[in-house]
């Protein structure tokens, strides 16, 4: 398999939610360029809409009106959150601060996610919500007064770490979260840029009662968790070079990169530069010979969304690749330990659950087989990458589900790349 061209992948999921809904929580206008038009960033959009603000229908150009931190209305319908982790989380720490009475409901999968680690602290601040027994959707929550809260959190998780923030922004208190290993901080950066009392320091950050939000352009760059999809199609390559422009390189978000390099793949960066508060740069992926590697509980937070990915393209380096502390990956989209490992086998790889992650041998015999998505979109792309390596012929059930992140994803993948 060959790899060719220069690709330019859809923007930043994470910053993408984080545009609609900080444009929607300042008083004024502020521009997006860019955003992520996916199942999940429509998903944030309609919560939006549904709370009054009249957020336009998503193109790669537009403006959010904001009517500040008191302007959310009170809903007349359920909130739908598709398949949305992030919506959800983000949007129950606004929700508890704002003084209506609103459900939050997803999609089957979404619905059987963990939601007491973000109601927790929330009812820990004074908010008041209701979850089912099997603490999923739906998650009722009625907003109101909230006091301010220094919180340890149990994991490492950007949107609880967010949903606080959130709350308390909303509220005009201070808030101090403390994480076992840092997670993802754009939250935290697209605060400081909108005014933002933030200080952060080791694994914690802070933020000041009584903040600013002053409303701010966000041009969202290339989803580092996107652009993983090809700078692993380019390191299972056997030729060519792939260019992917303009990706997200905040440090914690390139933990896959990273590992790629240790596995032995060549990753160059090309014009680092800072744009909007987040560092951004051009990738060239070479492809060269690769082998195992190690993932360790402190690695996965920078990682997390792409260990399936690193269980495919370890399934195709030489020796034994072992993830561990990554629990969490039981808890996404699907049982992504349980749902790689069974497909990795399935397609004739030898791989192994462990409890909080998973050991895969690697190998260049060739991989056939059919793989079970349960609806992932990760999954699906992970898989469809290594589908495209020389020799292996994989059939995924279920194709479609890469809208919720990536509607693109395999027009892209065919552009990339030739037998
Ligand atoms: C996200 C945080 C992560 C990540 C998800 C997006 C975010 O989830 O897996 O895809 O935008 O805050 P956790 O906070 O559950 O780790």
């Amino acid at each position: 398999m060959k790899v060719f061209g220069t690709l330019r992948v859809p923007g930043d999921k994470s910053i993408s939610h984080r545009a609609l809904i900080l444009g929607a929580l300042a008083e004024g206008d502020s521009a997006v360029t860019g955003i992520l038009q996916s199942a999940d960033v429509q998903s944030t959009a309609g919560v939006l809409r549904a709370l009054g603000v009249p957020i336009p229908e998503l193109s790669s150009s537009f403006i959010v009106r904001g009517y500040g931190r008191s302007g959310l209305v009170q809903p007349t319908t359920d909130l739908d959150c598709g398949n949305s982790g992030t919506t959800t989380r983000l949007m129950a720490g606004v929700l508890a601060a704002t003084p209506v009475r609103a459900t939050l409901i997803g999609d089957a999968s979404l619905s059987r996610r963990p939601m007491e680690r973000v109601a927790t602290p929330l009812r820990t601040m004074g908010a008041t919500i209701e979850l089912p027994p099997h603490s999923g959707l739906p998650m009722t929550i009625q907003g109101g007064h909230l006091h301010e809260i220094n919180w340890n959190s149990a994991v490492a998780s950007a949107q609880i770490k967010s949903a606080i923030l959130l709350a308390a922004l909303i509220a005009g208190v201070s808030a101090r979260v403390t994480e076992p290993v840092r997670s993802r901080d754009h939250t935290e950066r697209m605060l400081a840029a909108r005014g933002g009392a933030i200080r952060v320091a080791d694994n914690s950050v802070s933020l000041a009662a009584n903040s600013w939000l002053l409303p701010a352009d966000t041009a969202v760059p290339g989803d580092p968790s996107s652009a993983a999809f090809f700078a692993a199609l380019a390191a299972l390559a056997d030729s060519g070079e792939l260019r992917l422009e303009r990706v997200c390189v905040n440090e914690t978000r390139i933990g896959f990169l990273d590992q790629l390099r240790l596995m032995g793949a060549r990753v160059t960066e090309k014009d680092r530069r800072l744009e909007g508060g987040e560092w951004i740069a051009d990738l060239i992926v070479v492809p060269n010979r690769l082998s195992a590697t190690l993932v360790s509980e402190a690695q996965v937070p920078a990682m997390v969304d792409e260990l399936p990915l690193l269980a495919c393209v370890a399934a195709r380096a030489e020796g034994e690749t072992v993830i561990t502390g990554a629990g969490e990956l039981r808890v996404k989209e699907s049982d992504r330990i349980a749902a790689v490992v069974a497909n990795l086998k399935a397609i004739g790889a030898t791989a192994e659950e462990l409890p909080d992650g998973m050991r895969i041998v690697g190998s260049d015999r060739p991989l056939a087989g059919k793989v079970r998505t349960y609806g992932d979109h990760r999954l699906a792309m992970a898989f469809g990458v290594l589908g495209a390596a020389s020799g292996n012929a994989i059939e995924i059930d279920d194709r479609d589900c890469v809208t919720v992140s990536y509607p693109g994803f395999w027009a892209d993948l065919a552009a990339s790349h030739s037998a």
